[in-house]
């Protein structure tokens, strides 16, 4: 049997948190599906398709990783990829209690699939995406944080508030 794991989040826009968790995830598991909520109670900065593109540039070089966009309840798409894993990131304790009770109902409802943790590496503990599209808005660089191409995508988004001296 081989493993399959689904990394699902919003990714509005993916960081390189997220990437990092991937690279370790794509070393462990046979397969690793990154999965783009699509409908989310986030209101996001970028569209569906953007953040999965966004994803598929930054996650390239990784042969056994896709991404693909999920709508709906997760427990649905992690049944029909046929999946065993749900691979969640922990940066910090306060991530604990809603992780404990995502991976609990997820059990409930996709009882083959079990939800690993992996710690977030310590250099991105402190990042989320939402930090990462405040700073840009702000003009602040973000060039440590997100794949070049993301860099690029949020300069272009919050041009016109961060006009060029
Ligand atoms: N590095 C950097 N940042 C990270 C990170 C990492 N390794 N891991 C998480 N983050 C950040 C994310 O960028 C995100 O930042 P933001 O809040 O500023 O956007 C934040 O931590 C939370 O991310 P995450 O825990 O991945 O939540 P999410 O909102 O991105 O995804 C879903 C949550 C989509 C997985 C969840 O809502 C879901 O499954 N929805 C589908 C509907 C469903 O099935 N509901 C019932 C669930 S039982």
């Amino acid at each position: 049997m081989s493993n399959r794991a689904i990394y699902p989040g919003t990714f509005d826009p993916i960081t390189n948190g997220h990437i990092d968790i991937v690279a370790r995830a794509a070393r462990i598991f046979d397969h690793v599906i990154v999965a783009v909520a699509a409908s989310t109670s986030k209101n996001t900065a970028f569209s569906t398709d953007e953040r999965v593109q966004f994803a598929r540039d930054t996650l390239a070089e990784y042969k056994n990783v896709e991404v693909q966009r999920f709508e709906g309840l997760l427990a649905n798409f992690v049944r029909q990829w046929g999946a065993n894993a749900v691979l969640r990131g922990l940066r910090a304790v306060s991530d604990f209690e809603y992780e404990f009770q995502l991976a609990g109902m997820n059990k409930h409802l996709v009882p083959e699939a079990e939800t690993i943790f992996m710690p977030t590496r310590e250099n991105y503990s402190y990042i989320s995406s939402s930090l990462i599209r405040e700073i840009a808005s702000l003009g602040g660089d973000v060039s440590e944080f997100v794949h070049p191409i993301v860099r690029d995508a949020l300069a272009e988004r919050f041009a016109s508030r961060n006009p060029k001296k």
